[in-house]
């Protein structure tokens, strides 16, 4: 823990947990630190990263205009998956903003992370801590298979807080007005962010840059399929070869030769091992994963999401 904290005062990059997946963090005050994340990533300096906060009283130091019923929101859900963007206060970094006008912020619940943010008393910049366009790391070895040939072995950490509870990333709210906006799904839902704030959520993101919510984001090698569940026999049909399958426990399996990547017994299940059987497929050399999509309830709409975008076509972004 003294060492991660140590680290990232030396403007080193520290790999940690969260309750969604992986990130890789550094100061997110120091344009060294965050300048080493973009690197280590492949990422194009026009995409903004999070800024993760030990607690919620550290917001206005990097927002003087948060609106009060982002306030709200957050204080319900934080530590928690939700990531709020809000105009960026005047100290804040061009780097970590991607060059526009707001910053997205969020307290992440993993103990071990809350931990470090707390003695190191800032806020840390973390992407998910894989490479540009891949799938997101749900475990520290996810993050070696990553990161581990281009983070410092004299300098940068990778902190191990076993398998992430939540396995896909934060909800993203716009909060810059009175409408809060879903720019990404995630744990958080659309019901919720409803409940909480008494306003109705806009899903429409025309005009609002978040690159990793455009297309073919969160995408193995393996050619992903995503079917409904009165899909499958079909999809199975077109398959040359053994194809990987992820579905829930109570679908059958198909007669065709198939490895099962994941047998989830509902939303949050499937969340939860859903990048790790992305990244079997990819250790089995897998051709091919029908995905039978889980119900649009809970953090299944998050799962949804993800699985048409790792199958669609076109360019990566983050
Ligand atoms: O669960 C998560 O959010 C994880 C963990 C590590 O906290 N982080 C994560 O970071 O997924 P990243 O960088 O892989 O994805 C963050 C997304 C990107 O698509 C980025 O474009 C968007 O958030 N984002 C960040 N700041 C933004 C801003 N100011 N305006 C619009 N989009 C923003
Ligand atoms: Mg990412």
């Amino acid at each position: 823990m003294g060492d991660a904290v140590a680290a990232l005062v030396d403007q080193a990059l520290v790999a940690l947990p969260t309750e969604t997946v992986y990130g890789l963090a550094g100061d997110a005050m120091s344009p060294t630190a965050v300048a080493k994340i973009f690197a280590a990533k492949g990422r194009p300096s026009t995409h903004p990263v999070i800024v993760h906060l030990p607690d919620i009283e550290f917001v206005p130091l990097w927002t003087e205009e948060i609106p009060a019923w982002a306030m709200a929101l957050a204080a319900e859900i934080w530590p928690g998956p939700l990531t709020a963007i809000v105009p960026r206060g005047p100290n804040v970094l061009d780097a970590v903003c991607g060059g526009q006008s707001t910053v997205g912020l969020r307290v992440p619940s993993h103990p071990l992370t809350l931990q470090v943010l707390s003695e190191f008393g800032g806020g840390l910049a973390a992407p998910s801590a894989n490479r540009y366009g891949h799938v997101s790391p749900t475990t520290a070895q996810h993050v070696l298979d990553e990161l581990g040939d281009v983070l410092d072995p004299t300098r940068d950490l990778v902190l191990d807080g076993g398998r992430c509870p939540v396995g896909v990333e934060s909800t993203i709210v716009g909060a810059w007005d009175d409408t809060p906006r879903l720019l990404r799904a995630g744990a958080v839902t659309i019901g919720q962010i409803a409940e909480i704030t008494g306003r109705e959520v806009s899903t429409a993101t025309d005009g609002v840059r978040s690159p990793g919510s455009t297309a073919a984001h969160y995408a193995p090698r393996a050619r992903v399929v995503p079917v409904e569940t009165a899909g499958l026999d079909t999809a199975v049909a077109t398959v040359a070869g053994a194809f990987g399958l992820i579905a829930l426990a109570d679908i059958a399996p198909p007669e065709a030769d198939h490895i099962r990547l994941a047998s989830p017994r509902d939303d949050a299940e499937y969340a939860h091992a859903l990048y790790a059987a992305l990244r079997e497929a990819d250790d089995a050399q897998l051709d091919v994963v029908i995905a039978v999509l889980p119900p649009d309830v809970g953090v299944g709409h998050a799962v949804r999401d993800r699985l048409l975008r790792a199958a669609a076509t076109g360019q990566v972004t983050s």
